[in-house]
């Protein structure tokens, strides 16, 4: 899935950009090699589509992870594959007018707006899509991706078999145990009829 995220992204530079840089076009040429299809289908495509779809049934199916998922975990997904669909349609089946799509984002990018008759309505849907992805972005657990620059295998040296890496700023922290709690407790726990661990 994100793999295929990033391809796609990438992919899409083709609207934005003029020239159209070599690698977006060398990107578009292995994605389609398949050759499946007018306009191809590229395989990011695809895969994308169906591994959101495998990601939505694996929430569901399985009993654990259903039973700790939240609206956070399930929003996204729907998003995306919002997005993903929307796209799949606009490219296969309601084949939009890119040259169209290319003339209004570029018009956004130099504020001097202009809006095409001759674009798919769909297309409206899937940039709206895409924009509460990135307005809800920020405030979602999708700020993970941020988390791979912290990575230790990616800013430890891999030496740590070696050599024992002590946290420099592990200072002795003072504890109150749960026995040590208790015993402070005990008599305003019994009274309120909570089980304690000793008598
Ligand atoms: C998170 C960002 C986005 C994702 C994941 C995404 C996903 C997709 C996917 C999966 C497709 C199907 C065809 C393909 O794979 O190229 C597609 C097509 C398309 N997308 Fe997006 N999209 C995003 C952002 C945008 C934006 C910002 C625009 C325009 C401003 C856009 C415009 C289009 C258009 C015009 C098509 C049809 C392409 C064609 O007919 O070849 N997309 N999108």
């Amino acid at each position: 899935m994100h793999w295929s995220m990033l391809i796609i992204l990438l992919r899409h530079l083709r609207l934005f950009t003029n020239p159209v840089p070599f690698f977006v076009t060398a990107l578009e040429r292995a994605d389609g090699f398949m050759e499946v299809g007018l306009p191809v289908v590229f395989i990011t495509t695809v895969v994308f589509v169906v591994a959101l779809a495998y990601l939505l049934y694996r929430r569901l199916a399985i009993g654990q992870v259903r039973y700790i998922s939240l609206v956070g975990d399930y929003f996204p997904l729907f998003l995306l594959l919002g997005i993903g669909i929307s796209g799949f349609w606009l490219r296969h089946l309601a084949k939009t007018d890119i040259a169209s799509v290319k003339e209004m984002v570029l018009g956004l990018a130099r504020f001097a707006p202009v809006v095409p008759e001759t674009i798919s309505p769909l297309f409206y849907g899937h940039l709206f899509l895409v924009c509460v992805l990135l307005a809800y972005l920020p405030f979602s657990k999708l700020t993970h991706m941020a988390g791979v620059f912290l990575s230790p295998t990616r800013n430890m040296a891999n030496n740590n078999r070696t050599v024992r890496h002590v946290n420099p700023w592990d200072y002795p922290v003072k504890v109150h145990t749960y026995e040590e709690y208790e015993d402070e407790l005990r008599e305003k726990m019994k009274s309120a009829g909570i089980p304690v661990e000793r008598q």
